[in-house]
């Protein structure tokens, strides 16, 4: 198949200009991107790339002069802004080429962390209470909130902005942190009930017919129990701060009796309601007390052969090249 290999950059980009998986992994530290060309071009595809910054035209020219027979969407902003990620899908809809991942509606559902947690409420499914401080209209008193709380900007991904100041035991704290979010990260912030538990990943496949794989988890290792453990900024991504920890992922640890089946159903439930195609991530917590509480959901999760989705894939006896090759065979117009 020739593919095209979208995704995007932080700054202008000569659209002629072909990357690289080398250029890709040490000069743009896009590791992900790196891994799906490298495996393409094992599977024998013809493989051409554009990075999209600001110009349509060129992603609708490239389209045009490549003539991919799939698109292989990793694209997550425009304007280098993440708000704009369910346009990609949308334009690729209107130009009426296949495209691997989640269309513009998943996109759109699961990034509005309040619409997506009010669609599955309206499901009976069990998420974070919440209310949401405006950037424009702050919230000044949380009458009757039950503390601790956990504030997160509501449209952010990747731990943006979560640190360990996110986690309030009192009002004061909340409205504080919701302050930073709104001045420093210029977006709204959601004030939610904090869950204690285990934190899980459950990577889906599929359309029609989905596939769970098993679950897996991230371990906090030696941050002291007394501490509230949760995916900061800093444990999902610094290197040195994770191995000084011993923060890790890996397959979920064994599972009380019949909760691994729940966590399936609910994973498989949460996709189909928020719309999701092709791939995505239903990130759960597990209460010692047994509930499964719905965190977020990631249509296009990270595709790099070393993170969550590719590893419970592999779990799942399906290779890299196998995986790679299912979500292209699974692109949609
Ligand atoms: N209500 C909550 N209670 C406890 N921890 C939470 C809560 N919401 C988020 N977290 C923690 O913060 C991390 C990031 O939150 P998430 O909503 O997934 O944002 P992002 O889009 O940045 O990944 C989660 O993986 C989890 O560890
Ligand atoms: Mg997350």
């Amino acid at each position: 198949m020739k593919v095209l290999v979208l995704f995007d950059l932080p700054r202008p980009v000569n659209p002629d200009k072909a990357f690289t998986p080398e250029i890709l992994r040490e000069k743009q530290d896009r590791p992900t991107e790196a891994d799906v060309i490298t495996c393409l071009e094992g599977l024998g595809h013809e493989v051409g790339t554009l990075a999209v910054y600001d110009s349509l035209s060129d992603v609708v020219q490239k389209i045009v002069n490549f003539a991919p027979d799939v698109v292989f969407n990793l694209c997550e902003s425009f304007f280098n802004d993440r708000a704009k990620e369910p346009n990609i899908p949308a334009l690729l809809e209107l130009m009426r080429v296949r495209y691997t991942g989640a269309g513009p509606e998943a996109l759109m559902l699961s990034k509005d962390k309040v619409l997506a947690k009010t669609i599955l409420i309206y499901h009976h499914i069990r998420v974070p209470r919440f209310l949401l401080s405006r950037k424009g209209r702050p919230l000044r008193r949380l009458a009757k909130f039950k503390f601790p709380a956990f504030v997160k900007p509501s449209g952010e991904e990747s731990s943006d902005g979560i640190a360990k100041a996110s986690f309030a035991r009192n009002e004061e704290e909340a409205l504080d942190r919701a302050r930073f979010v709104h001045e420093s990260l210029g977006c709204d912030a959601m004030i939610e009930e904090y869950i204690e538990g285990r934190e899980l990943y459950v990577s889906v496949l599929g359309d029609r017919r989905v596939t769970v794989f098993p679950p897996r988890e991230l371990f906090f290792g030696r941050m002291p129990e007394s501490e509230p453990r949760f995916a900061t900024f800093k444990a999902k991504w610094d290197g040195a701060y994770r191995a000084n920890w011993g923060i890790h992922n890996g397959p979920a640890a064994v599972f009380p009796d019949g909760v691994e089946k729940k966590v399936i159903n609910l994973a498989r439930r949460v996709y189909t309601l928020l719309k999701i195609q092709g791939l995505g991530r239903v990130d759960l917590r597990l209460t010692p007390g047994g509930e499964l509480v719905f965190i977020e959901a990631n249509p296009n999760p990270s595709l790099e052969s070393e993170d969550d989705f590719a590893q419970s894939a592999a779990a799942a006896g399906i290779t890299y090249p196998a995986l790679i090759q299912r979500i292209l065979d699974s692109a949609r117009c």
